[in-house]
């Protein structure tokens, strides 16, 4: 178990080059499965949630080798349709693979990834899904076994209670190959699905509608062989933009995604901070103290309030001038950050849904433990801009998802070291 130790109260400056998103790669990897060929996939973030997708496929008979920002998966001759449950567990994303291995194999066997860490995560809208497109589903002691009588997923009229991240990939990762048309209504808007959608299409799948709420795909028979180049992290750009304005300074963030950071940049812009961007890139100044965010913060499907930017941007205003509230509507159990925040000093009040953040003048360093990937990342936005030495220990969360953390941070001026 490794720590970070972090020292704070330094202004951070320079440039940071953004990762390849994680949640963009995920799925990408899972789609390489489809591909009666090899696929390249460039600019794809190192992190240990990847190693797990790399694992995965190499079980399933693809060869995935990964070096450096790079994936090349050729999945030519696939050879299995069952993820043991140790590879299961090891990432909750591996639920991702289901669609993809229906689709390509007629069948597939997985388990319910385990652990609550933001709350109940059920998949009940990827199962009926899945089983409206001929999938035969039983559920037996947590083992999922799904198989298509007549080996080829058929199109199907999809309508999702709530766009459903996980759901909508799922969906379109078993229909591109299907039987037909599959049109799903009420999907998930996020920019990750059009980057998904993206990959696919390089690969000649027939996709039109991502990014808006219907997606209409035209099953193909074969996908074939592609480089694709994944969007830049838009979740670790507001991590690294938040940890500009709760300690000060300026930063340049390049290889940035600005349209799709906007609903981000537009709440962040409240708190006084100069932010602008163009070509890619993205500048903030801190003026001043931060001041705090008069309207509510209401995570929300995309273009909403990401809520993978909820904690790290409530670790920055929990020393603004001023009190904001968040309003956490995708996960049940999303604020499991704020005891440690508490801990260093910050006034939190969670009542459900809502946290009422009083802003305090500072933190103080404080021992403190990662409790999921964004509250890890949260934890040591605020440890940064605290008076004082933080020991933040359970950093493998954090590594699921920030390529290089405490490198980039120490190139920009910030004290963070690995123990
Ligand atoms: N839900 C259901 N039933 C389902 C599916 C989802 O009730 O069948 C509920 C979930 O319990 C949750 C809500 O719907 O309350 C939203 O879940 P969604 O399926 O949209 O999320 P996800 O696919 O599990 C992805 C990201 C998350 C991100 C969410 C929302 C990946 C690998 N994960 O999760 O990212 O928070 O979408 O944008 O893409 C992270 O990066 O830290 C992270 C958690």
């Amino acid at each position: 178990m490794q720590d970070f130790i972090i020292t704070g109260g330094n202004r951070l400056s320079g440039e940071i080059t953004l990762q390849g998103s994680k949640n963009s790669t995920l799925p990408i990897m899972a789609g390489a499965f489809l591909v009666n060929g090899k696929c390249t996939l460039l600019n794809c973030p190192k992190l240990t949630d990847v190693y797990s997708a790399s694992r995965i496929l190499n079980c399933l008979g693809s060869i995935c080798r990964l070096k450096n920002n790079c994936a090349e998966i050729d999945s030519t001759a696939v050879s299995d349709s069952v993820i043991p449950e140790n590879l299961m567990r090891e990432m909750r994303s591996s639920i991702m693979f289901m669609g993809a291995i229906l689709g390509r194999m007629g069948e597939c066997t997985v388990s319910i990834p385990g652990g609550c860490e933001l709350g109940p995560r059920p998949i009940d809208m990827h199962l009926t899904a899945l089983s409206k497109m001929g999938a035969e589903i039983t559920d037996r002691h947590g083992k999922i076994f799904c198989k298509i009588p007549d080996g080829r997923a058929r199109g199907a009229r999809i309508s999702l209670s709530f766009p459903s991240v996980g759901a909508t990939e799922n969906i379109i990762l078993c229909a591109v190959l299907a039987d037909g048309e599959t049109v799903i209504n009420n999907a998930a808007r996020e920019p990750e699905i059009c980057d998904l959608c993206g990959f696919l299409r390089s690969c000649g799948a027939k996709i039109k509608g991502d990014g808006e709420s219907r997606i209409i795909i035209e099953g193909v028979r074969e996908l074939h062989s592609c480089e694709y180049t994944v969007m830049p992290d838009r979740i670790a750009g507001a991590t690294y933009l938040s940890m500009t304005a709760a300690t000060g300074g300026e930063i340049i963030l390049k290889n940035a995604c600005i349209a799709e950071t906007e609903p981000f940049i537009s709440v962040l812009e409240q708190t006084g901070c100069r932010i602008y961007s163009a070509d890619n890139r993205i500048y903030i100044r801190r003026i001043g103290r931060l001041k705090s965010v008069k309207d509510r913060i209401r995570t929300m499907p995309h273009p909403g309030f990401p809520t993978d930017a909820q904690a790290v941007l409530m670790a920055a205003l929990v020393t603004a001038d001023g009190t904001s509230v968040f309003e956490e509507n995708i996960f049940d159990c999303r604020y499991r950050h704020t005891d440690a925040l508490i801990k260093m000093g910050a006034d939190i009040q969670v009542m459900g849904k809502a946290a009422v953040i009083r802003g305090v003048p500072r933190l103080h360093g404080a021992e403190i433990e990662a409790t999921d990937l964004r509250g890890g990342a949260a934890m040591a936005v605020a440890a940064l801009a605290a008076e004082g030495i933080t020991k933040l220990s359970c950093i493998s969360h954090i590594d699921r998802g920030y390529e290089n953390f405490e490198k980039i941070i120490s190139a920009v001026g910030g004290k963070i070291r690995r123990e």
